[in-house]
């Protein structure tokens, strides 16, 4: 697994046009002075700061990379309130999240949903981050690795395998998000998270063939812990929610995560 971790900040439905206009004059010049070599950042901005995001990162050559955090399946058509892939390329997104936990649980997307996101995702050419994770209730009757395996094969499917649209695998990412970990203050413990990114990584070898994806963990992810996360080789990075949402934090999180280099 690559040794420079990837960061991704996860805004939700946080922070206005004007808002993200803020953060970024903050964070993009801290950013920028990190390296010769800085880590993989990407952020993933409610819909409607996509385009200033955008814009924003190309006008000052920044290397942070841009994410949707949701899509639909579908091209286009009479899909009222929903984006399709096309137009999140068109609005500058290279990445895009799919299967985030919210989306399943709170907005009723299915397995089924979330691999003709991804289907959808790859056909226009977005790289995917894909988001795995157990219940409570999965974690207390030892059904965390049988309900990640059956989220993992129900998206990576012989359709996509098949016809080349995971070529690029080594680029995609997934972040193993613990149900009960996002929001709450509780995490497992990053041996934990090791193995369980050692699980996925040989899952995905096997199914695919192409490789393996980077492996990210995401849940409660903050200052006081991310140095113990970055130890495992297995965690090649975290997805980041509430934490991420002050400029300052996060860049804290990714200097203290990378030892300031
Ligand atoms: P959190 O969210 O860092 O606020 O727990 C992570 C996520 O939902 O992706």
């Amino acid at each position: 697994m690559a040794s420079i971790p990837c960061f991704i900040a996860n805004w939700k439905m946080n922070k206005t046009v004007t808002e993200t206009a803020s953060y970024l004059s903050d964070f993009i010049g801290k950013y920028a002075e990190l390296s010769d070599h800085p880590p993989q950042v990407i952020i993933a901005p409610s819909f409607t700061s996509l385009s200033i995001m955008a814009n924003t990162l190309k006008e000052q050559g920044s290397k942070i990379a841009l994410a949707a955090q949701n899509l639909h399946f579908e091209p286009s058509g009479a899909f009222t309130g929903e984006i399709s892939a096309e137009m999140l390329c068109a609005a500058g997104c290279d990445y895009v999240i799919i299967g985030h936990s919210e989306r399943r649980n709170l907005f009723g997307e299915t397995d089924e949903m979330v691999h003709r996101k991804l289907l959808s995702a790859r056909k226009a050419g977005l790289i995917p981050i894909i988001c795995i994770g157990e219940s409570l209730k999965d974690r207390h009757t030892e059904k965390t690795w049988p309900r990640l395996q059956g989220q993992l094969s129900a998206v990576l499917t012989d359709d996509i395998i098949k016809s080349g649209l995971a070529e690029n695998i080594s680029d995609w990412l997934i972040a193993y998000e613990p149900v009960w970990a996002i929001g709450t203050g509780e995490t497992p413990e990053p041996d934990e998270v090791a193995d369980v990114h050692r699980q996925i990584q040989g899952f995905i070898e096997n199914t695919a063939g192409k490789g393996s994806p980077r492996i990210l963990y995401g849940g409660s992810v903050s200052e006081k812990n991310i140095e113990t996360f970055m130890k495992p080789p297995e965690i090649g990075g975290v997805l980041v929610g509430g934490a991420s949402l002050s400029a300052e934090t996060f860049f804290k999180m990714i200097a203290l995560a990378t030892n300031g280099t």
